[in-house]
């Protein structure tokens, strides 16, 4: 077993306790028992085209496909081959011809506390009209185009929009800095960029624009800057160039209500997401159209329960991957009443979530660990003090739940009453692989339990051999898999289909079974950190701390945090004629506010004389995470000098 896969075992209580379904949930359920579950997931792993196609077909296809999977060019693998489609058409037009066309859609809540219902006819107005608007700036099918909003409608009519016409969308978390927005916009070529004048964020308006401007300047693809206009010109008024930026309002007004949506090929790309990896650069994961539909519905409708009568809240920003899947595609195709929110969840007090649950009768509620940990510490009187009775269902995603927290949100926020269902995916996976079905599966706390049908999931060793406990492997495609890394195929075959001689995919997780082949993620076991359910590559940080002058060397480390799961730790030697101090740290956590964004600076910056490392000069991270733990010292026997473990560990204790 390798050192990563012992260390993060160790971190895993035994946790026994099993929460059946109550029989009042299975009994409506759209699948009531282990028994459905079992015989439905034979059936798609003995026939998964079969499978595939049955499900694919409850959607509209202008035209119906040749082939459900091609894996001629294995691993890039092709769902639904021949068919055309539209996802914008399957979320919007298909409820307004089933007669849905006046039940709400968006039900989004300002952080300010300004609101806006958007029925399914007001969402197809209105990215029919900015589909219209982006057409008439000459974008199209293919061209890439950058979003860089806050949560607010626009949001989620401008994704769909560019859904509709063709335009791979590339959605940035409004937490990137400029530097970060260029690096994706020059890396996909985007030629447009859409933004806001302001956002919200605990009582403060964020100038997205400047950021904006600041990233784009210089960069000949950005033909065009979109504005929406939600701050009011105070305390940023905002600067408009002639010839390249438009007012979003402007654009849209005059344009017509209705907008053919583009006939798109099955494997045409729909977005590009970027994530974090073990290098230096964060990579563009590519989707396509129409695999990723058929798996966000399907999932959806299978782990949320998903009915049209359901008001359903995932808190995730539409810049994850969480949101592309969760707020948007899977639950409006679903005809799902979705609400949206803008803020923090502790603005203008810490009970604002319990209130919008209850302002709006929620009753499926999606969150992450790193949240409901938050929550707690808050306290029961926040939740306690509110009606939130009309919940039914509630989920959790991004990183491991530690059992304690999953306990505390079963009890306080479900009543003990709701299912919870702890999901397990990624930004390439497209949609939850793991998971609890909520009418059929027992659910054991900080278990992502089992696979969803079509999904054949392993546990293996290094060669390949099954395993208790040690990396997870994917064997079957699905349809929601990614289908590359923009501009880097051969990247897309290192990181994900190198192990194992390509014969399952590589999510860079560990895990282990138990006696009821349930799954327990035990965490990356990469140079990936996971900090509040966020992906930062520990190379992609330390390559930010090197391009200042006075840094030699660095290394950083994710370790153990109560709050946020993971939190980030960077060793810095300083070069020699540099001081290593306040100052100095202070410049290193500003550059990486410029070069990434604020949610990425670590708890803590240690300097050090020097780092520990093998005789061939590789760091030992292991070590790091050891002394920054406070735990006892493994080997130290390699090293090239043992006494500077000692020597840090000091200094890390003063601290
Ligand atoms: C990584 C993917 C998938 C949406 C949010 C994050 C960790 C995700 C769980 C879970 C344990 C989880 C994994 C994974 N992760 N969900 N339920 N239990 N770990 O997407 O940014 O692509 O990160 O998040 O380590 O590899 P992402």
């Amino acid at each position: 077993m390798s050192e990563s896969i012992q260390s993060l075992l160790e971190s895993v209580s035994k946790e026994n306790r099993s929460f059946p379904p109550t029989p009042e949930f299975a009994e409506k359920a759209r699948v009531r028992s282990m028994e459905e579950y079992e015989a439905e997931y034979q059936r798609s792993i003995d026939d998964p085209e079969a499978y595939w196609a049955e499900i694919a077909s409850e959607l509209h296809w202008f035209k119906p496909w040749d082939r459900v999977l091609n894996e001629d060019e294995k691993p890039f693998f092709k769902w639904f081959e021949g068919g055309k489609t539209n996802l914008a058409y399957n979320c919007i037009d298909r409820h307004i011809e089933n007669g849905d066309r006046n039940k709400a859609a968006l039900i989004w809540e300002g952080e300010p506390g300004d609101s806006r219902v958007l029925t399914y006819f007001d969402l197809y107005r209105e990215v029919n009209q900015f589909a219209n608007a982006l057409k008439k700036l000459g974008v199209g099918k293919g061209d890439r185009v950058a979003l860089y909003l806050p949560m607010i409608p626009e949001l989620a009519i401008a994704t769909l929009a560019c859904a509709r016409i063709g335009a791979v969308h590339t959605v940035i978390f409004a937490g990137f800095s400029s530097n970060s927005i260029r690096d994706r916009v020059l890396d996909c070529g985007a030629r447009c960029v859409i933004t806001a004048d302001g956002g919200w964020r605990r009582g403060q308006i964020l100038n997205l624009k400047s950021i904006v401007d600041e990233a784009v300047e210089g960069v000949d693809c950005i033909q065009e800057v979109i504005v929406v206009k939600r701050g009011h010109g105070d305390p940023f008024p905002c600067r408009i160039k002639e010839g390249r930026d438009h007012w979003y309002h402007r654009i849209v007004q005059d344009q017509s209500i209705h907008c053919e949506p583009e006939q798109l090929d099955s494997e045409d790309m729909l977005f590009l997401l970027y994530t974090s990896g073990t290098t230096g650069k964060p990579k563009g994961i590519i989707h396509t159209v129409g695999g990723y539909m058929v798996y966000a519905y399907q999932t959806t409708k299978v782990v949320f329960d998903m009915r049209k009568e359901d008001v359903y809240w995932c808190t995730a920003d539409i810049g994850w991957i969480t949101g592309h899947s969760y707020i948007l595609y899977g639950p409006l195709q679903n005809a799902a009443s979705v609400v949206m929110y803008e803020g923090a969840p502790n603005s203008p007090d810490n009970g604002r979530f319990w209130d919008i649950v209850e302002k709006y009768g929620v009753t499926i509620f999606y969150t992450a660990p790193t949240a409901i940990r938050a929550f707690m510490k808050w306290g029961e009187k926040w939740p306690n003090a509110k009606d939130l009775s009309s919940l039914r269902l509630l989920g959790t995603v991004g990183e491991p739940i530690n059992p304690e927290a999953w306990i505390w949100y079963h009890k306080v926020i479900g009543a003990d009453r709701c299912p919870i269902v702890d999901t397990w995916w990624q930004t390439e996976t497209g949609g939850i692989l793991l998971s609890p079905l909520p009418g059929a599966t027992p659910t054991k706390p900080g278990s992502a339990t089992l696979p969803l049908f079509g999904i054949d999931a392993a546990v293996l060793d290094d060669e390949g051999n099954e395993q208790k406990a040690g990396i997870l492997a994917i064997r079957k495609p699905w349809p929601g898999i990614l289908r590359g890394i923009y501009g880097d195929p051969q990247r897309f075959k290192d990181t994900y289909w190198c192990k194992w001689n390509g014969e399952y995919y590589f999510p860079g997780d560990g895990a282990r079974t138990d006696e009821d082949d349930y799954f327990w993620i035990l965490g990356r076991v990469d140079d990936v950190v996971n900090v509040s359910g966020h992906r930062i590559g520990t190379a992609e940080l330390e390559s930010v701390f090197i391009e200042h002058p006075s840094v030699a060397e660095s290394a950083v480390i994710g370790v153990a945090h109560e709050i946020k799961g993971q939190g980030l730790v960077a060793f810095i030697t300083v070069r020699e004629n540099a001081t290593a101090d306040e100052k100095l740290e202070k410049e290193l956590k500003d550059l990486v506010i410029k070069s990434i964004g604020k949610f990425a600076v670590p708890e803590k910056l240690i300097f050090s004389g020097d780092l520990p490392k093998t005789r061939s000069g590789k760091i030992m991270r292991r070590l790091l995470r050891d002394i920054a733990e406070g735990k006892a010292l493994g080997n130290v026997t390699t090293l090239a000098d043992p006494s500077v473990v000692e020597t840090l560990r000091k200094k890390y204790q003063e601290q």
